[in-house]
């Protein structure tokens, strides 16, 4: 009896063995043909994953990119398929929902610092193809990132799903069969992957886009992403479809603009390297869409690029010592013969080669944000054509190159008044270049901030109400 019992708990065990490696053997492991992971790089470049998953001098996708918001800071996460600290554990349906509708693994709701709010338009295998890509592609970064803890009501993640009812909008592109397949590739890629709208779309209150003006222009942090519709003076109607690919490709249209911030970070990490056929369809598309006019462009008489003309004002400054100027009006003057003359020429004029580029023709000698952000912060573009770089002025107060809120007025004014639409909007304030220098008016974060507050409260309110009604009914019994 006792060896049948014995024999009995051998061959239970020896199953059970042989069960469990058959059930590992099943286990889905899932192998990825390289073609689909090549793909997924490719469509991780084109929707800019990098550009917010990897800390400045951090491995790739590694996360930990601290993005500041008045309410606290937003931390980027691991993306690399590290199983403790990444995304390794990461099923495809689980990736798919972290991408597409803003919710994490464990389940909690993502911040829409994360825009899903485009991807949201992106295929089921184009997703998957993403989610090859990570987990096969990308190297694993075993790194923990810190955890974002914003204070209360922000900390509330679920309350973005009152956001998500309200706003997000996860329905699939129409497919218009009148457009071109170019047409649909552009709007696809426009709407989805590259997300321009989510910095080129105004927001409401509660930072949902404003589709009423789709692209019509909106602040983001320190910068402003112009009106890029089809309005022939507001927006980029008189661009060429090839300066719009130039542009994406390259960072630079001579004698119409360059690329800085937000922008040149788009294009360095993903816009130059998509194919050109596909910048091509961007470009179809944008310049197909209706025309509107945004908050920045009501004073606008001519195109931003069209304004101005070479100018200087030296015959007032020379001779007169830099002591002198400093209470007079001519100190914008004699800071941009100082600072900037050197590299843009003392006209303003640049240098024929365009990679110094003129001051005046520029669409950010027109946009007060961006011209303080530029002079604040300035520019850094890496693209297949080589670095760009012009060397910021708002560095600490100790730094050679630091100009205060008075000198950056004073130069900003000066160069609205030579370069840009002319005297008449020669209005900065050291307020504005204060504001700017902090990361910008009313930034994205803050109205996130505002929005997060006002839905957090909704949210308290609906527990509240629960709980109450949950008392009621326990007290009734
Ligand atoms: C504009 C910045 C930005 C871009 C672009 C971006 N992300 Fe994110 N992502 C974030 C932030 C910030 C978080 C964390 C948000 C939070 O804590 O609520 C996040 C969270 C995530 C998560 C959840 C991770 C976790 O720890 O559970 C995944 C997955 C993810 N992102 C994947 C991607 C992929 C894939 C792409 C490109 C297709 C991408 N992200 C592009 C900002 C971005
Ligand atoms: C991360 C934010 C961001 C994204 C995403 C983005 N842009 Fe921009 N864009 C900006 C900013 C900021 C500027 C202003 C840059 C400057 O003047 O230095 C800009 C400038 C431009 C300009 C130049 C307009 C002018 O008159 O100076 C064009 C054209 C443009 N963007 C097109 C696009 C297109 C098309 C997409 C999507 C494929 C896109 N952008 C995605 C932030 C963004
Ligand atoms: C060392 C050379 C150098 C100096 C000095 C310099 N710049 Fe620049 N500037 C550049 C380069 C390079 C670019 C970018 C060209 C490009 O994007 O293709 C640029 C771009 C600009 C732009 C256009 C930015 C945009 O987003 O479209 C403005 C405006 C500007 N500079 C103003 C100034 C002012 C004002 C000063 C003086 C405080 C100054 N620059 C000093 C090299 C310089």
């Amino acid at each position: 009896m006792k060896a049948l019992f014995n024999t009995l708990r051998v061959a239970v065990v020896i199953a059970s063995a042989l069960w469990s490696v058959a059930a590992l053997a099943q286990a889905p492991v899932p192998q990825f043909d390289a073609a689909t992971i090549a793909r997924g790089k490719y469509l991780a470049a084109a929707s800019d994953c990098m550009a917010c998953h990897t800390a400045h001098h951090g491995q790739p996708m590694a996360g930990g990119l601290v993005m500041s918001s008045p309410v606290g800071d937003i931390v980027s996460t691991n993306i690399t398929p590290s199983k403790q600290y990444g995304i390794g554990k990461y099923t495809a349906q689980q990736f798919s929902d972290a991408v597409r509708k803003g919710v994490r693994a464990d389940g909690r709701m993502l911040y829409p610092a994360m825009p899903y709010t485009a991807y949201v338009k992106m295929t089921d295998a184009d997703v998957n193809a993403m989610y090859a890509y990570f987990m096969q592609g990308v190297p694993a970064v075993d790194k923990a990132t810190t955890e974002t803890s914003l204070p209360f009501p922000m900390n509330v993640r679920q309350s973005m799903k009152v956001w998500n009812a309200l706003f997000l909008d996860d329905q699939p592109l129409k497919v218009n069969p009148e457009r071109s397949a170019q047409w649909l590739r552009g709007q696809y890629l426009a709407e989805g992957a590259a997300h321009c709208t989510t910095c080129h779309t105004p927001r409401g209150m509660l930072m949902q886009e404003d589709k009423s003006r789709h692209l019509a222009g909106a602040q983001v942090g320190p910068w402003y992403a112009p009106n890029i519709t089809s309005h022939p003076v507001a927006g980029i109607g008189a661009w060429t479809e090839d300066e719009v690919v130039q542009y994406l490709q390259t960072g630079r249209v001579a004698g119409k603009a360059q690329a800085a911030g937000s922008m040149a970070e788009a294009i360095s990490l993903s816009f130059s390297h998509l194919e050109p056929a596909d910048l091509r369809a961007i470009a179809v598309y944008i310049k197909s869409l209706p025309a509107a006019v945004g908050d920045a462009d009501q004073a606008i008489g001519a195109s931003r690029f069209e304004q101005g003309k070479a100018g200087n004002a030296l015959d007032k400054i020379r001779g007169v010592s830099y002591g002198e100027n400093i209470k007079g009006a001519n100190l914008g003057a004699q800071i941009f013969s100082a600072n900037c003359a050197s590299c843009h020429g003392f006209n303003g004029q640049g240098t024929k080669d365009g990679y110094y580029p003129s001051l005046f023709h520029n669409s950010a000698t027109v946009n007060t944000s961006n011209l303080l952000a530029t002079i604040l912060l300035g520019v850094d573009r890496k693209t297949l054509e080589g670095h760009v770089f012009m060397p910021p002025f708002g560095d600490q107060v100790n730094a050679v190159n630091h100009l205060s809120d008075t000198e950056v007025a004073a130069l900003a004014n000066y160069m609205l008044a030579q370069f840009g639409p002319g005297q008449a909007a020669a209005t900065i304030t050291t307020k504005a270049v204060a504001e700017i220098r902090q990361g910008g008016p009313q930034s994205h974060l803050l109205m996130m901030a505002r929005a997060g507050a006002v839905l957090g409260v909704l949210a308290l309110a609906l527990v509240i109400v629960f709980v109450l009604r949950r008392r009621k009914r326990a007290a009734s019994v």
